[in-house]
Order: C-alpha cells, then structure tokens, then sequence
C-alpha cells in the first residue's frame, strides 16, 4: 500500500543524513519543510520533498493506494516514548487524595502504599484482563500520537508476578501496531515481606528472576528505581551486573527523590538512559557529558508529585543532550499524553519548542534503542508519523497545552 500525503502545510523533523541523536545548542535546531509532501509505502518512508518537486514524472513512481490532503496542517514524526509502567491493574486515586491532604509519595510508599498498592492489585488480576485494562492505555496513546513505547515490568515483585506482566508486555508487542520494547524491573520496590531482609529479595532477583526473564526473551532492558527508600547504588550495581551477564542492558530510575547516585552508577554501567534526575546538579551533568548515555525527564511525574523540575536547560546549555517520557504510570504520572509531556517540557523546564520536539522523537527513540529506525522523518525509517488540525506554526503545538490537535495517525503505513 502506498499512502501520499500531499499539500503539507510543515513537515517536521526531516533528516537527510539521519543521526542517532541530537545534542546541546544543536537540540535548537528542526528540519522543516514547508508546503511538502510525503510517500510510504510497505510500511516505511519512501519518499518526501516539496510540493512543486512532486511533478507527474514523480508521481507515476509512486503506487498510489491512498491519498490525504494535508492543506494547513503539519506531520510529525510518532513520537517515541521511552519510559512508561502502563502495565497496571486498578488505579491510585485515593491516594492522589492523600497527597492533597499533605502525604508525600514517600510518606504514601512508607505506609504500604504506592508501589507495593499497585503490585497486591495485579496480583490478584488474570493475564487476560491484565491485557485488556493495558490495551486500552496502548490505545489511548495511539492517538495521542504516540508510535513507540517502553514499558516496564515492576508492579509483580515476586517471580510469577513479573513474568506475568512481562508476557502481557509481549501480547501486546504482537496485537498492536505500535513498536514495543521490555524491560525488566524487578528492583522497582521491597516487597512487604522482605522488609526485614533486603538482600533476600535482592538474591532473589539476580538469581531467579533475572536468569528466567532472559531465558524466555521477556526483555530487552533492566532497571532499578535507585532512590531513598527503594534501592542503594551499590544493590543497583549488583542488580546491574547480574542482568548484563544475562544480555540486558541498563536504563534506571534515577535521583527523583534525593542525590542517590543513580546517574554515576547507570553511566558506569553504561546505561541507555538515566531517568527523571529531579536532584541534579553539576557533578551528574559532568559525569553525563562523559558517556554515551541520554538524560531523560518525565515532567509529567515532577508535576502530578509536586517535585522541583529537572535542570533541563543546565543540561542543553552545558552540551547534553536531553529525551523526555511521559512515565504513565498509576502512581506518579496517572498520563501518557507526549503533547501535554512537550508543553510541561517548554512550561516548567523551560524547554524551546525545538528542543522539546527533538527530545520526544529522535532523541527519545535513542533512549529506547531504536533511533536509526524511529524518531524522524527520513528515507527507509519506519513509516509513524501523525497528521495534525489545521494549525498556524508547529508552535502552537506545546502553547496549546490542553488542546488535541492530533488528527490523523499513520503506523507503519496504514491509517490508524
Ligand atoms: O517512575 N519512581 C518509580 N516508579 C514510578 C512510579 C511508580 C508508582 O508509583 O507506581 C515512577 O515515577
Ligand atoms: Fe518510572
């Protein structure tokens, strides 16, 4: 099938030579072609330009299928986004109640609440409905304009549990046409009763979890929520090893709740991404610059939890280069919305519209692996993009924070 989308009023995010990611004052910067169009075709991107490169010699290349006219609104690339727990059952608002009360979210996990909330409920879910309730969150997202996305295991803490939700993960990798990539967390809490001995569940989760996840495939990526109250970065360490002997490579939670050594931990062990980072200050970012590793906010969390915003602009300013998530997940950001995630990224991080597109599509699809197939418009990369409202500039995209302006999505080719 080959789809044209033609009289483009912008089309956002075009790369000629693509690269794996984009950095520092370079995150500023955004290809764009005005009055353009563009060609998939098997799934992928075959073609694109301007409008009057589209001559008739041109056209009869093309084994039109379907055809849209695009006249005043922009495309996107899908936006990729590289963190989320949307594998849950239930939801947490009572104590989103608590919270307005005055209780903390570590106040909330202290008392039995949060995580280990989260992870009595799915217990006592099947598989199928475990799938079901999920589905409909990979639904929403869809339409929300998103094409690929992490999702992490964590609200099992005990072998089945885990390897439940992990299969889940899996079912919906195969029933659905966004891209989906694994990862185990295991570490993601303390499990009640293991409060007295730690390094039991710990043992338990190197020496029994980790070798069956890899043996059944379940995950690509490993993580630890490194922070006060859940893991030390030395349990983060071993945690780490142990996956890596077994092909998993890292991506952590890092420093959102205090200065946990997260971040120098996840670069040592040359982690994909380093996530959240609300504590941060010069020795994170110096030790960042250094690696091969993508700092990535979830201003969705900082927001809903009432937390100091990431140093976003520290970052680009100093050279790093910056991907965002929207962390959907029932506890700390009850959202996957990757439009309202951009407009928090220019609110509260302060953020140029530019560098919070770069940081949900290419870069964003860095921390997830996948940045030479996903996260921009350019020849033979996967054919995700949405198609926008008629709109004046692409900036009106993150102003208008609380409007769906998402019309049309296209995944893999075909109109969604
Ligand atoms: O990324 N911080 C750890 N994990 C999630 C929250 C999980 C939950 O509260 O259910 C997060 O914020
Ligand atoms: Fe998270």
């Amino acid at each position: 099938m080959g789809l044209l989308i033609r009289n483009i009023k912008g089309l956002v995010q075009v790369e000629y030579d693509p690269i794996i990611k984009v950095c520092g004052k370079d995150m500023s910067g955004l290809n764009i072609i005005t009055d353009a169009y563009l060609f998939m075709e098997n799934g992928v991107i075959a073609d694109f330009g301007e409008m009057r490169g589209l001559n008739s010699t041109d056209i009869q290349r093309f084994i039109i299928t379907d055809e849209i006219d695009a006249s005043g609104k922009f495309v996107f690339p899908s936006f990729c986004d590289p963190h989320t727990h949307l594998v849950y059952a239930g939801s947490r608002e009572t104590e989103f109640t608590d919270k307005i009360r005055g209780l903390s979210y570590e106040d909330i996990a202290k008392r039995g609440g949060g995580i280990l909330n989260s992870a009595k409920k799915l217990h006592e879910t099947s598989e199928n409905e475990l799938f079901e309730v999920s589905m409909m969150r990979v639904d929403e997202i869809i339409n929300f304009g998103t094409g690929a996305v992490e999702i992490k295991s964590g609200y099992g803490l005990n072998l089945q549990d885990e390897l439940k939700m992990l299969k889940v993960i899996r079912r919906i990798k195969e029933s659905s046409p966004v891209e989906v990539k694994a990862t185990f967390l295991g570490a993601h809490a303390i499990p009640e009763e293991f409060r007295n001995n730690r390094e039991k569940y710990i043992d338990l989760i190197i020496n029994e979890m980790i070798p069956a996840v890899a043996s059944e495939h379940l995950a690509e990526f490993i993580d630890v929520f490194c922070d006060r109250g859940f893991f030390t970065s030395e349990e983060t360490e071993r945690i780490l090893m142990a996956g890596i002997r077994y092909g998993l490579i890292p991506k952590i939670h890092a420093n959102e709740l205090y200065f946990s050594g997260g971040v120098q931990t996840g670069v040592k062990y040359n982690a994909l991404s380093v996530d959240h980072l609300e504590r941060s200050g010069d020795d994170e970012i110096a030790v960042l610059l250094g690696s091969e590793t993508m700092p990535t906010l979830l201003p969705g969390s900082a927001f809903f939890l009432g937390l100091p915003d990431s140093p976003a602009r520290k970052m680009i300013d100093a050279g790093l280069p910056v991907a965002l998530a929207s962390d959907y997940n029932p506890g700390s950001s009850p959202s996957g919305n990757m439009k309202l995630v951009i407009s928090l990224a220019c609110i509260k991080l302060k953020m140029l519209p530019e560098e919070a597109i770069n940081a949900v599509t290419i870069n964003s699809a860095y921390a997830m692996g996948l940045s030479k197939t996903h996260g921009s418009i350019a020849r033979g990369k996967v054919a995700n993009v949405f198609i926008t409202k008629k709109m004046s500039s692409y900036g009106f995209f993150p102003y208008a924070f609380g409007s769906n302006l998402i019309e049309t999505v296209v995944l893999k080719g075909n109109i969604v």
